[in-house]
C-alpha cells in the first residue's frame, strides 16, 4: 500500500528526491489533492495519465512557487502579471502562451502552443514545488471519471498503488478545483468555474458553460500532413513515425526506412517503451509534419497501457489532419 506521510521538512525531500527519480506524489493543495509529476519529465508525466488511467492525453496544469517561476514556462502581458498579482498564490489556473524554450515537456500542454499555470496558495505545495527546482504537472488525483480527492484516504482509494508516496496536509480548505481562465483571447473567458468567480477576474463566462469537461472545448493539435496508422512498410515520399525496431521496414518500390535521413523517420521508442514513446509523441509529430512529406506513416502501437492514450491521439490526428 502506497505510504501516506504527514509534511515536514524530512517528508518533503524525500517527496522532491521521489519526483526528481521520474515518480509521482499525491501533492496537498487548496482545492483538490494533485497527482504530481515533473514537468520536464515526458515519461514522468505520462505516467500520471496511466495511473489516472485516462484513455486521451488532456493537457495538465503546470503549478509553479512564483510568478517569477511562471515567466519561465509563458509569456505573460502586463494584464496576465496584473491578474496573476491579484490572485496567486490561490485556486487560479490561467492558460497563457507557452514560452518558445521553456523546458516543459510537450505532453504536458498535448502538444498546444498554451499552457496552463497555477501557482497554488498551500503552503506546502509551494515548499515542495520550490525544493524540486523545476514545475509540477499535476491533475487531480484520481481515476479518470471519478470524484477529486480531498483527502489523502481519498487518494489511496482512488489511485491505490500507483502513486508512489502522499505527502498529507490534512483536508483541502477549498475542495473544489480552480477556476481556469483562458487568457489567450482579446478577453479573459473562464472555461471551469471555480472558487474565483468570472466576475472578479472581468472576465467572460464561456457561453456554452453546461459542457461538463472543459477539455471538450480544446482545439487539439493536428498535423497538417496526413497520418497513415499501423504501417507495415512506407511509400516513397512518406515519413516514419516508429515504435520499436524498424529493421525489417521496407520501403515500396524498394530500399530500407532504417535508411531513411534523420528529418524523415523519428523514433517514438527504439525498445518499445510506452512511456518514452508518450513522452516523444507529440514533438517528433511537429517534427515530422513538413510539406515535402506526403503522409506520416505511423507504426503500430500496442492498445495497453499509456497505449491507449498515445492511439487516442494518433487517431485524433489521422482523423483531422488537412488530406
Ligand atoms: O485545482 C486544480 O486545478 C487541481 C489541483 C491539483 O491543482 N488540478 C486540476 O487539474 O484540476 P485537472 O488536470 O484535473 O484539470 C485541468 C483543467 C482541465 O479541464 C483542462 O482541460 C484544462 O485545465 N487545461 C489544461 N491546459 C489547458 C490548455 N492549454 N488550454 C485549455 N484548457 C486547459
Ligand atoms: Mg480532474
Amino acid at each position: 500500500m502506497t505510504e501516506i506521510i504527514s509534511v515536514s521538512k524530512d517528508s518533503l525531500a524525500r517527496a522532491a528526491g521521489v519526483l526528481r527519480a521520474g515518480g509521482l506524489v499525491g501533492m496537498p493543495t487548496e482545492t483538490v489533492y494533485g497527482l504530481a509529476a515533473n514537468a520536464q519529465d515526458g515519461a514522468a508525466v505520462a505516467r500520471i495519465f496511466e495511473a489516472k488511467g485516462r484513455p486521451s492525453f488532456n493537457p495538465l496544469i503546470v503549478h509553479v512557487h512564483s510568478i517569477d517561476e511562471a515567466l519561465e514556462i509563458a509569456d505573460m502581458n502586463s494584464q496576465e502579471i496584473d491578474l496573476a498579482e491579484r490572485f496567486w498564490p490561490g485556486p487560479l489556473t490561467m492558460i497563457l502562451k507557452r514560452r518558445k524554450n521553456s523546458k516543459l515537456s510537450d505532453l504536458v500542454s498535448a502538444g498546444l502552443p498554451t499552457v496552463a499555470v497555477r501557482l497554488p496558495a498551500q503552503k506546502s505545495a509551494r515548499a515542495l514545488i520550490r525544493a524540486c527546482g523545476f514545475p509540477i504537472a499535476a491533475p487531480s488525483a484520481n481515476k479518470s471519471g471519478s470524484l477529486s480527492p480531498t483527502t489523502p484516504q481519498m487518494v489511496v482509494q482512488s489511485l491505490g498503488d500507483a502513486v508512489d508516496m502522499i505527502l498529507a496536509d490534512g483536508a483541502c480548505s477549498v475542495g473544489l478545483e480552480s477556476t481556469v481562465v483562458d487568457c489567450s483571447g482579446d478577453v479573459p473567458m473562464v472555461l471551469r468555474p471555480g472558487g474565483i468567480t468570472a466576475e472578479e477576474l472581468g472576465a467572460d463566462y464561456y457561453e456554452g458553460n453546461e459542457i461538463k469537461s472543459p477539455g471538450q472545448l480544446l482545439k487539439h493539435y493536428a498535423p497538417d500532413t496526413p497520418v497513415r496508422l499501423n504501417a507495415v512498410d512506407i511509400c516513397e515520399g512518406e515519413a516514419l513515425l516508429s515504435f520499436g525496431s524498424v529493421k525489417f521496414m521496407g520501403i515500396r518500390g524498394g530500399g530500407a526506412a532504417a535508411d531513411l535521413p534523420d528529418t524523415q523517420i523519428k523514433h517514438l521508442s527504439e525498445h518499445a517503451d510506452l512511456y518514452e514513446a508518450a513522452a516523444n509523441l507529440f514533438m517528433m509529430l511537429k517534427d515530422l509534419d513538413r510539406p515535402e512529406h506526403k503522409a506520416i506513416a505511423v507504426m503500430a502501437i500496442p492498445e495497453v497501457g499509456v497505449g491507449v492514450a498515445i492511439n487516442d491521439r494518433l487517431r485524433r490526428a489521422a482523423l483531422s489532419a488537412k488530406v
